[in-house]
């Protein structure tokens, strides 16, 4: 069954807008992690399509790794505020830890991943987000890396889903409200 032809309401940002920013914002990684002992993780499962992106412009040695973070339950498109880790079982003492992000929303979930990364003992914990929705912010955190500030309206598409669904659109668009429970 194919997706609804009407899923979208409005396109904010094409395949070819993403892959030009992944491509601007790996330059600045290139640049700013040099010395570093690097470990580029990629937060499942939003940012898996921007993570490959990116990955392909970083020439850094470096390491990449995967966690899960997760805020939203089920079909709700707002955070729950809990954020569970998992999929953590790599060497984060004396490292710099990079996250990749999809989205960056009340900010509970950079939040509460850099302070496990501080209790694991890693040198810096800095985050590379595709979209961030500043207006939404509950707590005073600000990604290094930025891609677009977007503003409050759902997105999907690009890794970003609704009740699991439609994370395998090429782009990122807002979702028809018409589909949403
Ligand atoms: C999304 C996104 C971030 C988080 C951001 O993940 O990938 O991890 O929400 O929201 P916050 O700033 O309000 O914490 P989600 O929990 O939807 O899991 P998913 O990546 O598996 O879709």
């Amino acid at each position: 069954m194919n997706y609804p032809e009407d899923i979208v309401s409005e396109i904010l940002l094409s395949e070819e807008e993403i892959r030009k920013k992944a491509e601007e914002l790996a330059l600045k990684i290139n640049e700013d992690y040099q010395n570093a002992p690097l470990t580029i993780v990629c937060t499942l499962k939003g940012a898996i399509f921007f993570f490959a992106d990116l990955m392909k412009n970083i020439h850094i040695d470096c390491r990449i790794e995967f966690i899960k973070a997760s805020s939203y339950i089920g079909n709700t498109t707002s955070t729950t505020g809990n954020v569970t880790i998992s999929n953590s079982n790599f060497e984060i003492r004396g490292r710099d830890i990079l996250l990749i992000e999809d989205i960056i929303d009340t900010g509970l979930t950079y939040y509460q991943l850099k302070q496990y990364f501080k209790a694991q003992g890693c040198l810096s914990c800095e985050m590379c987000v595709l979209l961030d929705k500043k207006e939404r912010r509950e707590v005073p955190i600000q990604a290094k890396y930025v891609g677009f500030e977007i503003e409050n309206k759902f997105v999907i598409g690009y890794g970003l889903d609704y009740n699991e669904a439609y994370r395998n659109l090429p782009y990122v668009g807002v979702i028809n409200p018409k589909y949403i429970k």
